[in-house]
């Protein structure tokens, strides 16, 4: 039997997955790092946080599962998108890596729009610039930490960083560079043109493989710390939401997904290059070679409820660790107890700006309606169903530009409760169903791993081998015509406010 291992570098922490050749999951551990936030809508971590997390899972993976390190075949690597990781010459990281949620740039987003033009960066990078991608970040640094940006000798990805560690080389894969806003995603190379506008050198970035294909092999330094074997091959892997689309199984026309992890995202497959001409959603290489995704991207999904958890369940979170279960099985029971609708009390997700539909960095985050009657259960309730309206935005555009949708496959942290799904099944109007397994983008890139080794023959081969439904549940219709009205509103809401948000940023810097 052949084992592969998944690596998911996340924004909480890093979770290493070992499987079998038909996706069993054999032994996983996780190390969780922080996040630095030094001012409002910043966003940091230290690379070196990731990589000793790294080195711990796989280590724990290993002795947990009792599997000989010779019988891993691949390794795969996924993880947080779009973060800036900089090394000098010397290849020390130059600075904190700032991160995908990060929304310091916007300034650098009209610097980049003016420089490449505007249609012509739709028409490259198939996106307009935004304070979310690499780019920008990286503009950031050029135009406020000059110093640093002249010792800059490579741009590295969270999860390409990690490769560097595991195998010395300088490599990336299409699904994750898209996120970079240097690719030309109709070509899958990076593109001279931007590159050229943005003054960046290509010898600071990897070299671009397919997701599949096999970028190095673990060296004996990784070897040692980590316990892998020297020489186990390590292929591309992909960005978190390409891989994680291919752990729920996205490889085909039709099938979307929905995934609520810090931020919420409606995925959907493609066989050719399709751009929203506003920009509203991100058209990416997926890491299945010759297609594409479309993905909305909200930046405030689990975060709201963690957020929430964090500051206002601290009984809940006593409770939890008592009776030794999540602090969210408590939280869902109480929002269980409130109407759809929450009462009238409607909440906007926005704590961290938005991407998909506003593209607005100073969006904020909004509970509209309270009165008196309310109380946290209604707030817990209005969290949920706020998150649902905002993955709603996302599929509304995706059916707009003419995607099929014929099924709904909810998967993250969020898609694990009963609740949230089924909230999702009565916002789309649609029926909602789970996968077997619910390891996400580490499973998705072990199956690229097993492509790479040889393992199977194609992604799809690996995926109708280890990724089956698990459970549906049907849209009650008339909930689905109760949210309608509430979804309204919740539209409405963002347009009243927009200016307002602006307004709000100006006064706090008064
Ligand atoms: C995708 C995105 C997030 C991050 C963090 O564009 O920004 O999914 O990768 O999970």
């Amino acid at each position: 039997m052949s084992f592969l291992l998944g690596i998911d570098v996340g924004t909480s922490g890093t979770k290493t997955v070992l499987f079998d050749e038909n996706g069993n999951v054999l032994a996983s551990a996780l190390g969780e790092y922080p996040l630095y936030q030094p001012e409002n809508g910043w966003a940091e971590q230290d690379p070196e946080d990731w990589w000793k997390a790294v080195c711990n899972t796989i280590a724990e993976v290993i002795k947990k599962s009792g599997v000989k390190a010779e019988n891993i075949k691949g390794v795969g690597l996924s993880g947080q998108m779009h973060g800036a990781v900089l090394l000098d010459k010397n290849n020390q990281v130059l600075r904190r890596a700032i991160i995908w949620c990060d929304q310091r740039s916007y300034r650098e987003c009209e610097q980049i729009t003016e420089l490449v033009g505007k249609d012509k960066l739709i028409e490259i990078t198939a996106n307009p610039a935004l304070t979310g991608f690499t780019a920008s970040k990286v503009m950031w640094v050029k135009n406020n930490q000059p110093e640093m940006y002249e010792k800059i000798n490579k741009i590295l990805l969270p999860k390409d960083y990690i490769r560097f560690k595991l195998t010395g080389e300088f490599a990336t894969e299409v699904s994750d560079a898209s996120g970079m806003q240097y690719l030309d995603i109709p070509k899958r190379k990076w593109s001279d043109y931007v590159l050229e506008k943005l003054e960046v050198r290509k010898e600071w970035l990897g070299t671009v493989y397919e997701s599949q294909e096999i970028t190095g092999v673990i060296s004996k330094q990784a070897s040692e710390l980590t316990g892998l074997k020297e020489g186990t091959p390590v292929v591309g892997g992909g960005g978190d939401q390409a891989a994680g689309a291919i752990g729920n199984g996205i490889v085909s026309k039709g099938i979307i997904s929905s995934t609520i992890g810090t931020s919420g995202v409606v995925f959907a497959f493609s066989d050719k290059v399709i751009i929203d001409p506003l920009g509203r959603v991100h058209t990416f290489c997926h890491a299945v070679p010759g297609a594409w995704h479309v993905m909305g991207v909200t930046q405030g999904a689990g975060l709201s409820l963690k957020w929430f958890r964090d500051n206002f369940c601290i009984e809940e979170k006593r409770t939890a660790e008592l009776m030794q279960i999540d602090p969210y099985v408590l939280m869902d029971q109480e929002a269980e107890k409130v109407e759809p609708g929450c009462e009238g009390l409607i909440y906007l997700p926005y704590l961290m700006g938005e991407r998909t539909p506003h593209l607005d960095p100073y969006a904020r985050g909004v509970f509209f309606g309270l009165s008196a009657k309310h109380e946290k259960p209604h707030m817990i309730r209005a969290i949920m169903e706020g998150v649902v309206f905002s993955l709603r935005d996302c599929l509304e555009i995706i059916k707009e530009m003419g995607i099929e949708v014929n099924e709904v496959r909810a998967s993250g942290g969020g898609g694990k409760s009963k609740l949230w799904r089924q909230m999702q099944a009565d916002v789309f109007g649609t029926g909602v169903y789970t996968v077997t397994s619910s390891e996400g983008p580490a499973l998705g890139v072990a199956l690229l791993a097993g492509v790479g080794a040889g393992v199977y023959k194609d992604i799809q081969e690996a995926c109708n081998l280890c990724v089956k439904h698990k459970s549906k549940q049907e849209a009650n219709k008339e909930l689905y015509h109760k949210y309608n009205s509430y979804y309204e509103l919740y539209r409405n809401l963002y347009t009243a406010l927009k200016q307002s948000f602006r307004e709000l940023d100006k006064v706090q810097k008064v």
